[in-house]
């Protein structure tokens, strides 16, 4: 294959844990609101009833599941010879997975916080925000991880900022936008998103 479409491969493969933890909440998210319904001081909600306990912690299993299954796919040709990631050394792509799908979360209620500050209310669109909270999320806690595994000595390396190169990220600050547009429009057409955005 091309350099180009090489790159686009490995980049979006790498990102595939976030993105699957930020649409796998859509559909294993609900119940208890991380907030739990209080209010900040301008008397709107903390995050809002969007924001729940089982998307933030049980999206990003999600994640790992589907970045096992991955990992084998990985393995198997043409898919071999594309030098895919392998989401880090030993078990600890378990963690460096789970840290991408959570920081996915972790960054879009962040972006929620903010929205609601300025009063926009659950679910109102903030384009730009919307679609790049949960990439700038991810890759921030993913570093963080990889930072600490690296620092204890427990990883030879620093995983994130060996994988997430920097023609990489661009890749990513470029194509996730539209991809997150397409991908929730089609969540919507099929009824597992309560708007297209
Ligand atoms: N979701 C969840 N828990 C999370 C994140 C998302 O349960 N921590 C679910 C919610 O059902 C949410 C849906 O995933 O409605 C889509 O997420 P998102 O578009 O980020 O939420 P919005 O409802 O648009 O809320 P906000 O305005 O706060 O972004
Ligand atoms: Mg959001």
């Amino acid at each position: 294959m091309a350099e180009l479409p090489l790159l686009v491969a490995r980049a979006l493969w790498l990102m595939l844990p976030a993105y699957i933890a930020n649409m796998g909440a859509t559909i294993v998210g609900g119940g208890p609101p991380i907030d739990g319904g209080r209010e900040w001081s301008d008397g709107r909600r903390i995050l809002g009833d969007g924001k729940t306990w089982r998307g933030l912690l049980l999206a990003p299993a999600v994640a790992v599941v589907f970045t096992w299954i991955l990992r084998a796919l990985g393995t198997v040709d043409p898919l071999s010879g594309w030098g895919l990631s392998g989401f880090g050394p030993g078990p600890w792509w378990v963690v460096l997975s789970y840290s991408l799908g959570f920081g996915a979360l972790a960054g879009d209620a962040t972006v929620s916080f903010v929205k609601r500050r300025r009063g926009f209310e659950r679910g109102e669109k903030w384009l730009g925000p919307d679609q790049l909270d949960f990439v700038l999320g991810a890759w921030t806690v993913a570093l963080l991880v990889s930072l600490v595994l690296h620092v204890g000595g427990l990883t030879a390396s620093n995983w994130f900022l060996g994988a997430f190169t920097g023609p990489i990220l661009l890749t990513l600050l470029v194509l996730t936008p539209g991809l997150h547009l397409v991908v929730n429009y089609i969540g919507w057409r099929i009824g597992v998103k309560e708007v297209p955005w």
